[in-house]
C-alpha cells in the first residue's frame, strides 16, 4: 500500500530566540526539517506533505529543492488540525505516516518496523517508555494491554499522569480512516486544541487494533525546542557517525572532537586528530592523517598523505603521498600532485603542482599550472591579477623559483630555469637558465654617514 507522509512543521519554535523558524536551524550542517525529509524518503514516501506555519514561508524557500508539497497550516489550532491540512495532498496514498518537523533524528529502520507491524490495521502508534514523563501524552492501556487512548498531560488524571509509556507524536495510519477520525476530534480540552491523539481513542471504540512499536534509542524520537538540546541532539549525532568511521577503521584521536556536516569517507587506517571540521563530500585515502584542528570541504585526499595542523583545504584534491601545511590553505581547484609538499602560510588557488614539487613557505600561488619537480621559494607570489581580469602563470618542470619573487601574470617559466631571489618576473623566463630581475647590488667607496648638527 503507497505511503505518504506529513511532516508536522509549523511551531513558531518560540524558545530558539531566533528569527530563523526552527526547523531551519542546522544539525550537522544541514536544516532538521531535511533530516526529516530524507527519513520520509528513506521509508519510500510516494508522496511527502509539509504543513508550516503562518509567516513561515522562509521554510519552503530555503528549502525549494525537497520533493515534497507545502501545505500553510494558517492557524496553529493542533497536531490534529494539522494533520487534516495535508491529508487533500495526499488524496491517493493508502496510508499515512506522521513525523515532526523538530525531530530530526528519527531512522527509517524504527519506522519500517512500526509500518510493518501495523501492516494488518488500521493504526500503528510510536511509543516510548521514560522514567520522567512529565509533558508527554501518556498511553492509557486496557488490563489486558490493548492500547485504549492517549491522554495529553494537561487532561490527565493524577492516576494517569503516573503512566511512564509516552506518546512518541509519531503514527501510522490508513488514509481513509484517519480523514474520518480526524472529522470527528473535537477541541473539547483543557488547551482547546484539535488533537492528534484523540484519533487514537476514536479508532479503538471503532474497534480496530493498535499496534505500538518502540524506537531503538530515545535520541531518534526527541524533539528540539531550544538551542542547548539542538547542541545535545549535535553532539549524539556526531557521537554515532565517529563510531560508525571507527568500526570501519579509522583512528579518531577524540571522537568527541569531531564535526562531520556532510559525508567523510575514509579508506583503513586513517589518523583523523581533534577538532577536525568536514563539510560537503570529503574522502581520504589510506594511511593519511589529518593533524589537529584542520577543516575540509568537498575535497578528496589521496592515499599517505599527510595534512599537518590548522590547514584548510576546500574542493581541491591532494595527491598520494602529499604534505600540506601547518597553517595551508587549498582553495578550489587547487590540484596537488603525488608527494608534493605545501608548507605553512601558503594559499593555493586554481593551480595544479605535478608531483614532487614544493611550495613550502609563506607564498600565494594563484592561477598557476607547475610542473614536475618544482621548487618555489619562501615568499613567492603568482601576480594573477590586473585589477580587472585573471591571467596564468606556467612554470615549467625542474624550475626553481627563488625567494621572495612575484611572477607578474601571465607569464611562463621556462622548463629548468632558476629565478633569482627578489625578482619581479614580468617577461617570460627561458629554460635552463639563471634570470635575475633586481636592483643590482652596488657598494659605493668613499661614502660617509652624515653627522648630526
Ligand atoms: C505532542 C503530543 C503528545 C506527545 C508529544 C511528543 C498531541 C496533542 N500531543 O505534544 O502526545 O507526547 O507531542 O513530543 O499531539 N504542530 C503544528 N501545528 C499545530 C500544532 C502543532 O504543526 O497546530 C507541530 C509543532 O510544530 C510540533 C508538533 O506539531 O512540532 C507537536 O506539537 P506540540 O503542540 O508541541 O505538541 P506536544 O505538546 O509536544
Ligand atoms: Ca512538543
Amino acid at each position: 500500500m503507497s505511503l505518504g507522509v506529513v511532516i508536522l512543521a509549523a511551531g513558531k519554535g518560540t524558545r530558539m530566540r531566533s528569527a530563523l523558524p526552527k526547523v531551519l536551524h542546522p544539525l550537522a550542517g544541514r536544516p532538521l526539517l531535511h533530516h526529516v525529509l530524507d527519513a520520509a524518503e528513506a521509508v519510500g514516501a510516494a508522496r511527502i506533505c509539509v504543513v508550516f506555519g503562518h509567516g513561515g514561508e522562509l521554510v519552503p524557500s530555503r528549502l525549494a529543492d525537497a520533493d515534497c508539497v507545502w501545505v500553510e497550516q494558517p492557524e496553529r489550532l493542533g497536531t490534529g488540525h494539522a494533520v487534516q491540512q495535508a491529508l487533500p495532498a495526499l488524496a491517493e496514498v493508502g496510508r499515512v505516516l506522521v513525523l515532526y518537523g523538530d525531530v530530526p533524528l528519527i531512522e527509517a529502520e524504527t519506522l519500517n518496523r512500526l509500518i510493518a507491524d501495523s501492516a494488518d490495521t488500521a493504526l500503528g502508534l510510536l511509543t516510548m517508555r521514560l522514567a520522567d514523563p512529565s509533558g508527554y501524552g501518556r498511553i492509557v492501556r486496557a488490563p489486558n494491554g490493548k492500547v485504549l487512548r492517549i491522554v495529553e498531560q494537561k487532561d490527565a488524571s493524577e492516576a494517569e499522569r503516573g503512566i511512564t509509556e509516552v506518546n512518541t507524536g509519531i503514527i501510522v495510519a490508513d488514509r481513509a480512516r484517519l480523514a474520518d477520525w480526524l472529522g470527528r476530534v473535537t477541541n473539547d480540552n483543557v488547551q482547546r486544541e484539535y488533537y492528534l491523539t484523540d484519533v487514537i481513542g476514536l479508532a479503538t471504540s471503532d474497534g480496530v487494533d493498535v499496534v505500538t512499536a518502540q524506537p531503538e534509542t530515545l535520541e531518534e524520537v526527541a524533539g528540539i525546542n531550544d538551542r542547548a538540546q539542538l547542541a545535545e541532539l549535535e553532539r549524539y549525532y556526531q557521537r554515532r557517525v565517529a563510531e560508525c568511521l571507527m568500526q570501519r577503521g579509522t583512528t579518531i584521536i577524540d571522537p568527541a572532537r569531531i564535526d562531520i556536516r556532510g559525508t567523510l569517507e575514509c579508506d583503513r587506517d586513517v589518523v583523523l586528530d581533534v577538532n577536525l571540521i568536514c563539510e560537503g563530500r570529503v574522502r581520504i585515502g589510506a594511511d593519511s592523517r589529518i593533524g589537529p584542528n584542520c577543516v575540509l570541504k568537498d575535497c578528496e585526499i589521496g592515499q599517505g598523505v599527510e595534512v599537518l595542523a590548522n590547514s584548510l583545504i576546500e574542493g581541491a584534491r591532494v595527491g598520494p603521498g602529499a604534505r600540506i601545511g601547518p597553517f595551508a590553505r587549498l582553495r578550489p581547484e587547487a590540484d596537488i600532485g603525488r608527494d608534493c609538499h605545501v608548507g605553512n602560510f601558503v594559499e593555493i588557488k586554481k593551480s595544479s603542482i605535478a608531483d614532487g614539487s614544493k611550495v613550502n613557505h609563506l607564498s600565494y600561488i594563484g592561477d598557476a599550472d607547475i610542473g614536475v619537480g618544482v621548487n618555489v621559494g619562501a615568499g613567492t607570489i603568482t601576480c594573477n591579477y590586473d585589477g580587472a581580469n585573471k591571467h596564468r602563470t606556467v612554470i615549467g618542470d625542474g624550475a626553481f623559483i627563488g625567494s621572495n619573487s612575484a611572477l607578474v601574470a601571465p607569464v611562463a617559466i621556462g622548463p629548468g630555469a632558476t629565478i633569482g631571489a627578489g625578482s619581479v618576473i614580468v617577461h617570460d623566463a627561458p629554460p635552463e637558465l639563471l634570470t635575475v630581475a633586481r636592483g643590482r647590488q652596488v657598494t659605493v667607496e668613499g661614502w660617509q654617514r652624515p653627522l648630526k648638527k
